[in-house]
C-alpha cells in the first residue's frame, strides 16, 4: 500500500478547525469538567492513571456495552479505543458478565489455590505453545516478573529493550519510551533515556536500548554487551508509536540473536496477544519466544495478566534444590507472587473470554473488519491528499499522520500532532471515539459491526472534506 500523494495542509484552516472542535468539545462536556475539578482536589491531575490525561482534558465516562460507550454528559460514542485494547471481547460481553456474576456470589478471593486457574493456564499453553504459566493482574506486573525470571535464569543483570517500546511502568522498562530528540543519541546506538523522574541512575546501565526493525544495529549492541544481556524484551508489533509491524525477517533475527547471546527472548504480547490472532504475535509471525507476557484482552475487561514460557526458563520459579522451602529463603529460586494472582473472579472472566468469546472462528471476521476500516480510511486519505496512511494488523490499526512509513521511533517523531488533534475532536464530537493519543491505535471487538466501521469512515471523510476546503 503506497502512502498517499502528499499535499501541504492549509495550516490556517487546520488551526481554525481545531479551535472550533475544541470549543465544541468544551461546550458539550460541562459535567465532565465539573467532575474533573472535583477530582483534582484529591488526585494528581484528577485521574487514577497519568495515561488518562490528554489536552485539553479527558472525558469522564459513565457506561458502556458492546461497541458503545456513554460519557457523563450523556453522549453516545462508537468506541474504537476499547480501553487501550483491553476489550477485543467488547464491553460487558454477556458471556463474561454471566461468568463473573456466577462467581462473585460464591467467593471472590481465597489466596489458597483454587480449581479455576489450571483451565486458563491450559488455554494459554495451547494458544502460545508455552509449557508453564503464572498469573498477575496487569501488564506491568508480568513484564516485571518476566525480566526477573530472565535474570534468575541467566545470572545476568542487563536487559535490552527497543527505543519507543512501552512495557509498563516499572523502572527496568521506563527507559527510552518517547525520548526527546536532544537526548536520544545516534539512531544505531540509542542512549538509555529515563522516561520519568525517580528512575535510579543505575537503571541507565541496566537497561540498554536498540532501534526496532534494525537487526544489524541490534547485533552490534549485543556484541558490545556480550555475555551481559539477560533478556531482550520486544513487542512483536510496536504499538506505543502507532502500529509498527516487524520488517520481514526482523523477529526471526531477534530470535536467532537472543539464542546466540544466551539471552531470554520475551514477547510483550500485552496488546497483541489474543487480538491480532488466536495465538497473538507469536502465531502471526511464527516466531517462538522463551516467555510471552499477556494482559489486556485476555481478561475480557477484568484485570488479568499472565506470563508463560518454556519449562526450562519458568523452572527458575520452582528452583532446583529445595522446591518446598519458604518463598524467600533461597537465592536459586525466582520470587513470583501476588495476593490477587489467579483470583477466581479474574479466572472466571478469562476462561469465559478465551473459551467462549475469542474463539478461533472470530479472528477472520476481526481481520475482515480491520481491513475494511483501513481500506476506507486510506481511500479518504487518497481522495483528499492528506499526508498520512492507514494501517492495521487484524483488529488493531490506526491512521498515522506521518509523511513516511514508520518503521521505528525515529520515523515516528515526524507525526503531525496538530492534524491528529483536530481529527480526534472532530470525530469525538460526532460520536466516533478513538484512543486519545496520536501514538495509539484502534481496537475492533467481536461487538463491532460493518455499520460501525462504515460510520467511522464516513465521519473521517467529513473531516477530510472540510479540511481540504
Ligand atoms: C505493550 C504493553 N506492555 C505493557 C503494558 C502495561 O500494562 P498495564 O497498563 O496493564 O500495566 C502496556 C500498557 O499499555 C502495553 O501496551
Amino acid at each position: 500500500m503506497a502512502i498517499t500523494e502528499q499535499t501541504r495542509i492549509n495550516r490556517q484552516r487546520l488551526a481554525q478547525l481545531s479551535a472550533r472542535e475544541q470549543a465544541a468539545y468544551r461546550e458539550r462536556t460541562t459535567i465532565t469538567r465539573a467532575l474533573l475539578e472535583r477530582a483534582k482536589e484529591s488526585m494528581p491531575m484528577g485521574v487514577a492513571s497519568s495515561f488518562q490525561v490528554y489536552d485539553p482534558y479527558p472525558t469522564f465516562m459513565k457506561e458502556s456495552r458492546g461497541s458503545r460507550i456513554w460519557d457523563v454528559d450523556g453522549h453516545e460514542y462508537i468506541d474504537f479505543d476499547m480501553a487501550f485494547g483491553v476489550l477485543a471481547a467488547g464491553h460487558s460481553h454477556p458471556e463474561v458478565v454471566e461468568a463473573v456474576r456466577d462467581r462473585v456470589g460464591r467467593g471472590t478471593i481465597f489466596t489458597f489455590p483454587s480449581e479455576d486457574t489450571a483451565p486458563v493456564a491450559e488455554e494459554i499453553r495451547r494458544r502460545f505453545h508455552v509449557d508453564m504459566v503464572r498469573f498477575g493482574n496487569s501488564g506491568t506486573e508480568v513484564t516485571m516478573d518476566a525480566l526477573r525470571i530472565a535474570r534468575g535464569y541467566t545470572g545476568r543483570d542487563t536487559i535490552l529493550k527497543f527505543e519507543g517500546g512501552y512495557h509498563g511502568h516499572h523502572d527496568d522498562v521506563l527507559i527510552s519510551i518517547l525520548p526527546a530528540a536532544e537526548d536520544m543519541g545516534p539512531p544505531d546506538a540509542p542512549n538509555s533515556v529515563p522516561a520519568s523522574a525517580g528512575i535510579p541512575h543505575s537503571q541507565l546501565t541496566d537497561t540498554v536500548v536498540a532501534p526496532y526493525n534494525n537487526a544489524g544495529a541490534l547485533e552490534a549492541v549485543l556484541n558490545r554487551h556480550r555475555g551481559e544481556i539477560a533478556a531482550i524484551i520486544v513487542e512483536p508489533i510496536q504499538y506505543n508509536i502507532g502500529v509498527v509491524p516487524p520488517l520481514p525477517g526482523f523477529l526471526e533475527r531477534v530470535r536467532e540473536l537472543a539464542t546466540e547471546h544466551g539471552a531470554v527472548l520475551i514477547f510483550d504480547e500485552v496488546k497483541t496477544g489474543v487480538v491480532v490472532a488466536y495465538g497473538g504475535g507469536t502465531e502471526r509471525f511464527g516466531v517462538q519466544p522463551d516467555i510471552v507476557c499477556l494482559a489486556k484482552s485476555i481478561g475480557g475487561g477484568l484485570p488479568v495478566a499472565a506470563l508463560g514460557g518454556s519449562a526450562a526458563v519458568m523452572g527458575v520459579i520452582e528452583g532446583g534444590a529445595h522446591p518446598h522451602a519458604s518463598t524467600f529463603g533461597s537465592s536459586d529460586r525466582v520470587a513470583h507472587q501476588g495476593t490477587y494472582n489467579g483470583n477466581p473472579v479474574s479466572m472466571a472472566a478469562a476462561l469465559a473470554t478465551l473459551t467462549r468469546v475469542l474463539t478461533p472462528d472470530v479472528y477472520p471476521e476481526l481481520e475482515r473488519l480491520g481491513d475494511r476500516l483501513t481500506a476506507g480510511c486510506q481511500a479518504v486519505l487518497d481522495e483528499f491528499h492528506l499526508p498520512g496512511y492507514a494501517i492495521n494488523i487484524g483488529a488493531k490499526g490506526a491512521v498515522l499522520f506521518s509523511p513516511k512509513r514508520i518503521t521505528n521511533y525515529r520515523d515516528f517523531i515526524g507525526l503531525d500532532d496538530e492534524l491528529w488533534s483536530a481529527f480526534y475532536f472532530f470525530l469525538a464530537n460526532r460520536g466516533i471515539l478513538l484512543p486519545p493519543g496520536p501514538d495509539e491505535q484502534w481496537t475492533l471487538s467481536v461487538a463491532h459491526t460493518e455499520a460501525d466501521v462504515d460510520q467511522h469512515i464516513a465521519v473521517f471523510r467529513d473531516f477530510a472534506r472540510e479540511l481540504a476546503g
